[in-house]
């Protein structure tokens, strides 16, 4: 079986329910295990395709308690860890970074510990064969102007926001704890991910639920900050192919080479919109953007250049910008109840009473 941590939020959820319904296997896929504390950003309604399914076990805890860690991790014996798990929002750890230092760092820092314990007492093979994928972002190399070339994975780590801090000093570890102890970890930089069940804090599903209820689309600044943007089911596919046959110790940039700026995302759900849902009054979603308020520090551009991981090992993504997108938008249009309960914060209320009993 694989652990995965993080599993019910935006991209472990989308990688949980592609790894047990999706991706074209000839047996049964293998378990998973869900680590997940259900912070804000974690909605087990995400995985509610899986709900009866035997495959899949969940766990309610946090990364950072190494002792449950090791427990679960000697109780199920996995043969890989998939780490998600993460504080993600730019502008919360902005507002308040300490959650981000917590997890991200702590956290992970824990999480290694838990897994150095486990995965140096295997035998022979296991050990060799054993992996650590720690998923990590394009925010760690800093910020492109409009020339340079898109970031390789030689590029200077030059973390700007609090964030991308945060993630930065967690690769850091990753890396140490192949290179001094020999644990097998890979690594993930990936650019800025859109499609089902994305938590509406985020640009792209803000923008289409704010769309769609009368609401402003808040622009930042001047709208030109350019990002790189990719379909999750991609990244999900991309992890899969690093952790069968990517090199231990090696890091792989996933991107989609889809270079947007945030005006021009925006332009584009608007348009999407204005054809498959138009308003009420036939007048168009554009007229909803607002220009608000920079975010402060805001990086202009992320660029992947994905390079390696096309030519090492032969992934490249399905999706282009144009045909996610409005299968994101048509997602979110199909499935009212899933963004009805994170909408009204009804999904809370339930891990609440859920969980209010065993935290
Ligand atoms: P998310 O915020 O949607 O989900 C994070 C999940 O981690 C939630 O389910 C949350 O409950 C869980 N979690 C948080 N703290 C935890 C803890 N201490 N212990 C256990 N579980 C905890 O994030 P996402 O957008 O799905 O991102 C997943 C990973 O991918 C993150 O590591 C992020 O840095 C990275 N990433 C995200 C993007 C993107 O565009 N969203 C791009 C590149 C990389
Ligand atoms: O690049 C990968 C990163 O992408 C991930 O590591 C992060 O976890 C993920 O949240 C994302 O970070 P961004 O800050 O790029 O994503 P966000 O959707 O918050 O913002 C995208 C761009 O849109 C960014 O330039 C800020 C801008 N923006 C965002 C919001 C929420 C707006 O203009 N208005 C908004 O209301």
């Amino acid at each position: 079986m694989i652990l995965v941590t993080g599993g019910a939020g935006f991209i472990g959820g989308n990688f949980v329910l592609d790894w047990l319904l999706g991706h074209d296997l000839v047996s049964e896929p293998e378990e998973v295990l869900n680590l997940d504390k259900l912070t804000y950003a974690g909605n087990l309604a995400t995985l509610e395709a899986l709900k009866d399914n035997p495959r899949l076990q969940f766990v309610h805890g946090d990364i950072a308690d190494q002792a449950l860690v090791g427990q679960i991790l000697q109780e199920h014996q996995p043969r890989a860890i998939i780490h998600f798990a993460a504080e993600s929002h730019v502008d919360r750890s902005i507002h308040g970074p300490s959650e981000f230092i917590q997890t991200n760092i702590i956290g992970t820092f824990h999480l290694l510990e838990a897994t150095r314990a486990y995965w140096s007492q295997l035998p022979g093979s296991d050990k060799g064969h054993f992996r650590f994928l720690h998923v990590s972002t394009d925010e760690v190399y800093g910020t492109l102007s409009a020339t340079d070339a898109p970031f390789a994975e030689t590029h200077a780590y030059e973390p700007n926001s609090p964030y991308a801090a945060s993630k930065a000093s967690s690769d850091h570890l990753v890396r140490a704890w192949h290179h001094t102890y020999g644990l097998p970890v890979l690594t993930t930089n990936c650019s800025n991910n859109y499609g089902p069940y994305h938590f509406p804090e985020k640009l792209i599903p803000l923008c289409i639920l704010n769309a769609l209820s009368g609401k402003p689309l808040p622009i930042y600044g001047d709208g030109q900050q350019v990002r790189d943007w990719l379909y999750v089911k991609d990244h999900c596919a991309a992890i899969r192919t690093v952790l069968e046959t990517g090199v231990p110790g090696q890091t792989y940039n996933i991107g989609g080479w889809n270079e947007k700026a945030n005006i021009e995302v925006v332009e584009q759900i608007c348009q999407i919109l204005d054809e498959i849902q138009p308003r009420a009054d036939g007048k168009s979603y554009t007229l909803q953007m607002t220009f608000v308020k920079d975010r402060p520090g805001h990086d202009r551009r992320y660029a992947i250049d994905a390079a390696k991981i096309e030519n090492e090992l032969n992934w490249k993504p399905l999706e282009t910008f144009e045909t996610g997108i409005r299968k994101t938008i048509q997602w979110y249009l199909d499935n009212p109840q899933w963004v009805q309960g994170v909408v009204s914060g009804n999904y809370r209320q339930w891990i609440d009473l859920q969980y209010s009993t065993n935290k």
